[in-house]
């Protein structure tokens, strides 16, 4: 074990990245060194520790550093852009009032270490759109944008005011077969893997051109271990990293898996989704994470693209079975 003495908590544990990373840190760490927290039950039964938590209640949390004595945590719960446009309000609440009560309680020095993830989504219709800089206009147009924006500043201004170890990155769209996403702009590209296994067919919320950052999602938690795990002083960016997997448009995947699912078919409809994915960058320029923590992502599109289906055709066709 890499580390004995740590022992984490992630709060927001069965969503669509909690899922996956409480995974990871147990096979890094220990199952016991990582208790998973959520205000649903787990999307997956896992060995370890589960506790019920809300993300925006102060003294639950304190309650659970103290019964496990967490030395780490890692905060996931939030709602996604399309999900938080239907709730503008309630979405800078969790957002926020969430990441302010995990950052005071490490100011206070009841927590070491902090994860945050902020997104791509920090970046608005006045971004450079193409190798988009880890330094340049962050204009969001979504709630979700802002809050992560936003968060980004206050995880900054805890790291220099007061001392905070608190580190985040900015994800692309993530897309993995252990876990379903929920309310985000890039999940159609999880969902055509479902549909194409199931159907043969897709309807794609977003139109065939609109390419977006994206990533498999063994680099995703990959990165986030290994950001967790540099060496401060090789941290130089405060606020959130870029971080970079692969690029592609709705026509790009769809044609990589009809390769794999013969006569594949995907049509095009696409909704409100639309304007904010035209918002956001279509490629991203990682180099600060690649000089400061040798950050490397291993999928391009076909590798992703194959072990997706490599995972979920089995799957899905067996509890296909169990239904009919
Ligand atoms: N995947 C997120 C979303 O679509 C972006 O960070 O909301």
């Amino acid at each position: 074990m890499a580390n004995s003495s740590k022992k984490i908590l992630v709060i927001g544990s069965s969503g669509q990245i909690g899922t996956e990373l409480v995974e990871g840190l147990r096979q890094r760490f220990g199952t016991e060194a990582v208790v998973a927290g959520d205000i649903k039950e787990p999307q997956v039964k896992q060995e370890g520790p589960f506790v019920m938590v809300n993300a925006m209640d102060r003294h639950g949390i304190e309650r659970i550093l103290d019964k496990y004595g967490i030395t780490e945590v890692y905060l996931l719960a939030a709602l996604l852009s399309a999900t938080a446009e239907k709730d503008p309000a309630f979405a800078w609440k969790l957002n926020m009032e969430s990441l302010l009560i995990i950052l005071e309680l490490a100011r206070e020095g009841r927590i070491q270490h902090v994860y945050w993830p902020s997104s791509i989504a920090v970046f608005g219709p006045s971004t450079p759109k193409d190798r988009t800089p880890q330094h340049t206009i962050t204009e969001p147009s979504t709630v979700y944008g802002i809050s992560k924006k936003a968060g980004e500043g206050w995880c900054n201004y805890y790291r220099h005011r007061y001392g905070v170890d608190v580190r985040s990155l900015r994800y692309p769209g993530l897309i993995g077969w252990k876990s379903a996403p929920g309310g985000g702009t890039t999940d159609y590209a999880v969902h055509i893997f479902h549909e194409a296994v199931k159907h043969g067919r897709y309807t794609s919320f977003l139109g065939p051109k609109s390419t977006l950052p994206m990533m498999y999602m063994p680099d995703a938690i990959r990165a986030t271990i290994e950001l967790m795990e540099a060496p401060a002083e090789r941290i130089t960016v405060h606020t959130a990293y870029n971080l970079a997997g692969i690029s592609f448009s709705p026509e790009e995947i769809a044609a990589e898996v009809a390769k794999r699912i013969p006569g594949f078919v995907m049509d095009y409809a696409p909704d409100e989704r639309q304007a904010y994915a035209d918002s956001w960058p279509r490629s991203i320029d990682d180099g600060d994470a690649r000089r400061d923590w040798g950050w490397q992502p291993r999928y391009d599109l076909p590798a992703m693209v194959e072990d997706m289906l490599r995972h979920l055709k089995p799957r899905l066709q067996a509890s296909h079975k169990e239904h009919v």
